[in-house]
């Protein structure tokens, strides 16, 4: 997010480099059920950015020290493969896949109903295959699909996307030029049925007015994504009910 470039990220007609307007997000694709061995799994690509997904659990919860006796933990492992950017990722746990994993555990103990399992762990594994900017928020769509998947009791699930600023406007879904060249990413999660905001970050500088515009962007954007991840269920259901299966 340097703020700074000779690129033209936005034009005169408000088109951007990838051809979207400042309101759209990037074409969205999601499957529920990816994976045969982990209890839920979802695939999701926003864009560029191609995020596996796989939940296990709830299960006795390891270490046994954070087992809570009143409720489940739920348990995230945000991962960037060496592959998915264009350097070489070095492999392996750093303070942003740290960050990220907390995150997204806690956006999505808003939604889990822990209390129906007391003691037990609900484990989340994200893995980006690819990265294009974005990928927390393609990291929790992901995770929230692969927890209903796996039959995990929730209020809801939980949609994600950011907003920011680059070229001195306010944009949706920032793409990986817009993010590193611009002055503002705003990701967002929240919980559809009452528009309660679960994860909420900001990283360079903007207005108080270009901050609600982005909020008020990406909350809709959200119940967007929130419509594609339940078309993915029920194709994943459809297809159970059916017989078939892609396992
Ligand atoms: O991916 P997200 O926007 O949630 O997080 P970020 O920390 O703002 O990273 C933005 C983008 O920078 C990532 O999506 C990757 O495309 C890229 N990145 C990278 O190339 N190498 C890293 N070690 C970390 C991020």
């Amino acid at each position: 997010m340097s703020g700074h470039t000779d690129m033209v990220l936005v034009d005169d007609n408000g088109m951007r480099i990838d051809g979207r307007t400042a309101t759209e997000h990037r074409p969205i694709k999601i499957e529920a059920g990816v994976l045969k061995n982990a209890d839920g799994s979802a695939y999701v690509e926003i864009g560029k950015n191609k995020v596996l997904a796989a939940v296990y659990g709830p299960r006795e919860c390891h270490p046994r020290h954070l087992q809570n006796p009143t409720k489940a933990i739920v348990q995230c492992k945000y991962n960037m493969q060496a592959f998915s950017v264009s350097d070489r990722k070095r492999p392996g746990t750093d303070r942003r896949s740290i960050e990220i994993s907390k995150i997204t555990a806690e956006a999505l103990e808003n939604v889990v109903l822990t209390e129906l399992y007391p003691r037990a762990s609900i484990d989340v594994y994200i893995e980006i295959l690819q990265a294009n900017a974005g990928t927390r928020c393609a990291g929790l769509t992901a995770a929230s699909v692969a927890l209903a998947d796996a039959g995990i009791p929730m209020r809801d699930i939980v949609p994600a996307i950011a907003a920011g600023k680059a070229d001195g406007h306010v944009l949706l879904d920032l793409n990986k030029e817009e993010d590193n060249y611009g002055q503002a990413d705003v990701p967002i999660a929240i919980v559809p049925s009452t528009d309660e905001i679960v994860l909420l970050q900001m990283d360079g500088n903007m207005t108080r007015e270009e901050f609600d515009k982005a909020i008020s962007m990406a909350v809709n954007a959200c119940h967007e994504v929130y419509d594609i991840q339940k078309d993915a269920l029920k194709r994943r259901y459809s297809v159970q009910k059916g017989g078939e299966s892609n396992e």
